[in-house]
This record gives C-alpha cells, structure tokens and sequence, in this order.
C-alpha cells in the first residue's frame, strides 16, 4: 500500500504537536558530530585537558549565527576536536541516541566525518567502536535500532577519501553504507565517482548531500554519477521541473532538514520552506534535524515548527513518518514491523 492510500482522520491544528511527537519515525540524516551540546562540549574538554577558545557555555552558544553552510562548519569541525577517547565518540551517541528515543525515533542512521578526526591522530577504530558500540546499546538500553553511515568530507581531495575507505576496511560490519557532506558549492559529486564506485562493489549504502546549497546540477550527478539511494537535502531540485519528475519517477527519497535550512539562510523564513511543495508534487521527502545542537532542534521540534509554519496537515504527517521507514536501509520485515506500528499509532490517534 503507498501512502496515499492511507486515509489519516483530519487533526485538528492545535492538536497536531502532540501527534507529530508521538509518532514513531526515522531519522536518516544527522551528524552525530552536530549533536555535541555547548554543555557536552566543555565536559569533554575539561576530561580531555583541553582549551577551548570560549570562556563559557553561553559565549559558545552565542557564537551560533551563521550566514551559511561553510560559516556553520568552520565551529561545528572546531567543536568536534573535543572527541579523543572511544569513550567520547560512545558518550556523544548515546546522548543523542537516548534524546531521540524521548522523541518516538524508533530507528537512526548516523552519519560521522572520520576525516575530521584522523586527521588530528585520532584513530578510525577508537571512532567506529566507540559510536557501534552506542548503537548497539541503544537497542538494547531504548528499544530503537541506529546504523552508522560514514561520511568524506567533499572539500578533500577524492584521494583523501580512499585513505579513508581503506582505514575503514577492517570494521565495514559497523558501517552501513558512505556519504559526502561538508563546503558543497565548488565540489561537484562527480569528484568522488571512483570511491563511490568502489563502495557500490563492496556492498555499501551510498547518499549524498546535494542541493542543500548547490545547483540542480549537483542532485543529478550524485544520482547518475554516484548512483546514491537517496540525496540529502535536495531542496533545490524544486528549480528543476525534469529534476522533479525524474526524483518522484524513481522515488528517490530526500531527507530534508528545515531548522537547519533555516539557520544557514537557506530559505529566509521556515514559512518560505519548499517541503509542502515536495511532498505535495509527490517526492519522498523526509524531516531530518541534521546538526540538532546547532540548530536549534531536535527532530520533534523540525516537525512542529515546520507545520505550525507551512500548513502541513495530518496526511502529510503520516506520509513524512511513512517515507522515513521507507526511504531507511533496515530490511525488508524491520521495514513492515515499523510501517505496522505507524499504521497502528494513526488508526488509535485520537
Ligand atoms: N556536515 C554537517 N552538517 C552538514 C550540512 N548541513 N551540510 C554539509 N555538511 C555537513
Ligand atoms: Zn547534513
């Protein structure tokens, strides 16, 4: 059955909140580097002996305006320097692996930037074990499933990227699948068309972030050159009617993070946000909190504050929830046992 032959009872507005927050749902596009609270950031500091350039939690957290992608990512790498010890990279994920779990998430993939942390002597296996082992306790301390997607960073060379792959061989049984991120104006995807290609022969999962800020152009090189499963953001294939076509034709998901197209002046109000359209023009769209610490929200609060501001019904509430189990990498009978339990929460919702 598609979505939309899931007839959801009308809710009325005021008691929407309730429903999108107690909802069950994936999140499928979220740096766990970009879950590091102020607060978490300072501890780990002091337990690592490290000076931060911030006298205080609120200095920090003042220093949160940002202009655009690369304004965001020049703090959110700085902050990231805290991670040394597995325990930390553990730490940061099952805090924010025990938040969402507050949030009705019932299954997480995680993206990480390993090169942000090899790069300072830190090792691949002291990152992958450190956050597997978080996911793994997840399951057995919160009730919900979370995955590891690892992503290059695209303002590295692609040769970089292979480093990285091959420091990542021995622990590929953590890691589900490859992304790209990071500064995307300038650094095309088909830059990294040979490494994706060999993680497509290894078996992994491969997204991309893609017209987040970048052209068209971009989505349809990550879909034709990297093959991806999905396009991370995407939000601006609404500039390209072929585009679109070709994203609903395929149902290509794109994992759509509204605070966080927001607070880097991707759109200038949430008010001005495409997702109606997307969802409306038949895309598989999903809502994402991307770097929850930084902007301002975690997935619950990307839910309401999108609705209160875009006029998204409870229909469209059901199909967002329904397309993040759709759109995730679990297998076929996970995927029914999630879509059984949504159905369940909408025909008991009153
Ligand atoms: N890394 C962390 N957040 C990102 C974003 N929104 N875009 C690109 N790279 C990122
Ligand atoms: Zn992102």
């Amino acid at each position: 059955m598609s979505s939309n032959e899931f007839r959801v009872p009308d809710v009325a507005r005021d008691r929407l909140p309730a429903l999108l927050c107690a909802m069950p749902k994936a999140e499928l596009h979220m740096h766990i580097e970009g879950s590091l609270e102020p607060e978490l950031i300072f501890s780990l500091a002091q337990r690592n002996g490290l000076d931060l350039p911030y006298a205080s939690v609120e200095e920090l957290r003042r220093a949160y305006a940002f202009a655009d992608l690369q304004s965001f990512l020049d703090i959110y790498y700085a902050g990231a320097a805290v991670l040394i010890h597995e325990q930390d990279f553990y730490d940061m994920a099952l805090a924010y692996l025990a938040r969402a779990a507050t949030e009705n998430v019932t299954h997480a993939e995680l993206f990480f930037d390993p090169q942000t942390h090899t790069a300072r002597g830190v090792a691949m296996q002291t990152v992958v074990n450190g956050l597997h082992r978080a996911c793994v306790d997840a399951q057995r301390q919160l009730g919900m499933t979370a995955s590891l997607i690892m992503c290059f960073v695209r303002h590295l060379p692609e040769k970089d990227a292979f480093e990285t792959l091959e420091q990542a061989m021995p622990f590929l049984d953590k890691i589900i699948g490859v992304g790209l991120d990071s500064g995307e104006v300038g650094n095309p995807p088909e830059n990294f068309a040979r490494v994706f290609a060999r993680c497509r022969e290894l078996g992994l999962h491969l997204v991309a972030h893609a017209g987040e800020e970048g052209p068209p152009a971009y989505i349809w090189s990550a879909l034709d050159v990297l093959k991806v499963e999905r396009i991370d953001h995407g939000v601006q294939a609404a500039k390209d009617s072929s585009l679109m076509q070709r994203l609903v034709k395929d149902k290509m998901p794109l994992t759509v993070c509204p605070l966080s197209n927001l607070k880097l002046c991707v759109f200038p109000s949430l008010a001005a946000h495409n997702l109606k359209t997307l969802l409306d023009a038949g895309i598989v769209a999903t809502v994402n909190s991307d770097d929850p610490a930084y902007f301002g929200g975690y997935l619950n609060e990307n839910f309401t504050q999108t609705f209160a501001a875009t006029g998204l019904t409870s229909q469209h509430a059901y199909t967002l929830a329904r397309n993040s189990f759709e759109a995730s990498f679990v297998d076929a009978a996970a995927k029914h046992g999630y879509v059984d339990r949504l159905n369940d929460y909408f025909e008991t919702f009153s």
